[in-house]
């Protein structure tokens, strides 16, 4: 089967090709990896349709995430397909089930293998490619805000990296609740789609002060100020956020998009009775695993529903996958970047 391999760390965006010759490469395409053999009586193989790119992905090939796995390695976490094979107790699949998950690593390849306990079907009529993007994005912007924060409808939600994977998600799911959605983007691409989905305000840093143009918003809409601050880039855009929130708001820490981890001062917390959440998605499965998968069944349902829609902006074969590394790097997508895989091999269609 085809699987790409990280053999060292390093940058894929810096190459210009996947050649199995340039030896300083961080990532292969391998194309005789052994297929997974299904490894208990509960175990299903999947033939991955299609995995999506989180910014995750690629900090683990950097060797800048928090974990660190041993190389080699197969990157990718969420994934859709279909049912290849099934041990002999596997009772909720069958042979071409549509299906998606996410797992620690290894979904950049054509076939995954894992327990049925860990399997979500994907609902008639959702479309697979879609799926494949969702777990992360959609399951770690859900837990934050519906588990976490607890949303309602009269809070005023301020989301920054509002185009990119969790941002994008947690802007449709602050719409689901009828929260008071302000966005934060940069460029106009970004802010046609954001309006497009009725988002109450959109910022866009290429020519706005973000203080300034929040402010005026809240003016307007006689509003005090913003109780849930979402979270995913850090560094400046943060520190200048955190002067609009409100007292007892609450803070999502979620990501460093922006590589500068910010400082949240205690002594301003304290005065205006913050509360900082600190989120880590994939550690639910192991701390709180029910959680997760309620999430993941509601959003699954939102999206049979069309409440919700996972938009991918670049579709890459796995051959391709330097270049999608290049997409995500240089902040030209729009909701999602996915590898999908056609029936022969890696797909070649690009959006
Ligand atoms: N805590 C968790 O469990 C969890 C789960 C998933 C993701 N995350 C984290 O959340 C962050 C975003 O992940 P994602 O998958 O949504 O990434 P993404 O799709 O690449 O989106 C990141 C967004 O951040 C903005 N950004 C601002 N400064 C940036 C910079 N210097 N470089 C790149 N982007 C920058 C970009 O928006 P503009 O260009 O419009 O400003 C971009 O759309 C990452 O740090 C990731 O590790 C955490």
């Amino acid at each position: 089967m085809e699987a790409l391999l990280c053999k060292k760390l390093g940058d894929p965006a810096a190459l210009t090709s996947l050649d199995e010759r340039n030896l300083d490469s961080p990532i292969e395409l391998s194309k005789n990896h052994p297929i997974p053999e299904l490894n208990s009586p509960t175990a299903v193989r999947i033939r991955v349709k299609a995995t999506s790119l989180n910014y995750a992905n690629y900090l683990q090939i950097l060797g800048k995430y928090q974990e660190k796995p041993p190389l080699p390695f197969i990157p990718g976490s969420d994934y859709s397909g279909t049912v290849d094979a099934i041990g002999s107790s596997v009772s909720k699949f069958k042979v071409g089930d549509p299906v998606c998950s996410f797992v620690a690593l290894g979904s950049f390849a054509q076939f995954i293998v894992q327990d049925e306990s860990q399997l979500y079907p994907v609902p008639a009529g959702c479309d697979l490619v879609a799926a494949a993007a969702l777990p992360v994005a959609f399951g770690t912007s859900h837990v934050a805000l519906v588990h976490r924060a607890k949303l309602t409808s009269s809070q005023v939600l301020l989301v920054l990296g509002a185009a990119g994977g969790v941002g994008l998600a947690a802007v449709q799911i602050g719409k689901v609740f009828g929260a008071t959605v302000i966005a934060v983007v940069r460029g106009p691409e970004k802010v046609q789609l954001l309006k497009s989905l009725g988002v109450d305000h959109v910022v866009d840093l290429r020519n706005e002060n973000v203080t300034e143009s929040v402010k005026g918003f809240l003016k307007a809409r006689r509003l005090k100020g913003v109780d849930i601050l979402y979270d995913p880039v850090g560094g400046k855009l943060t520190k200048e956020t955190m002067k609009l929130l409100n007292w007892g708001a609450q803070i999502l820490v979620i990501g460093f998009a922006s590589g500068d981890i910010p400082v949240i001062p205690a002594n301003i917390a304290l005065v205006k009775n913050w509360t900082v959440h600190g989120l880590y998605w994939g550690s639910y499965n192991i701390h709180s695993p029910a959680v997760l998968r309620e999430s993941l069944r509601e959003l699954l349902f939102w999206m049979s529903r069309g409440l919700i829609k996972v938009f991918v902006s670049h579709i890459y074969s796995l051959a391709e996958s330097n270049l999608a590394f290049v997409t995500i790097k240089e902040r030209k997508a729009v909701g999602k970047v996915v590898i999908a895989f056609t029936d022969q091999g890696s797909g070649r269609s690009k959006l």
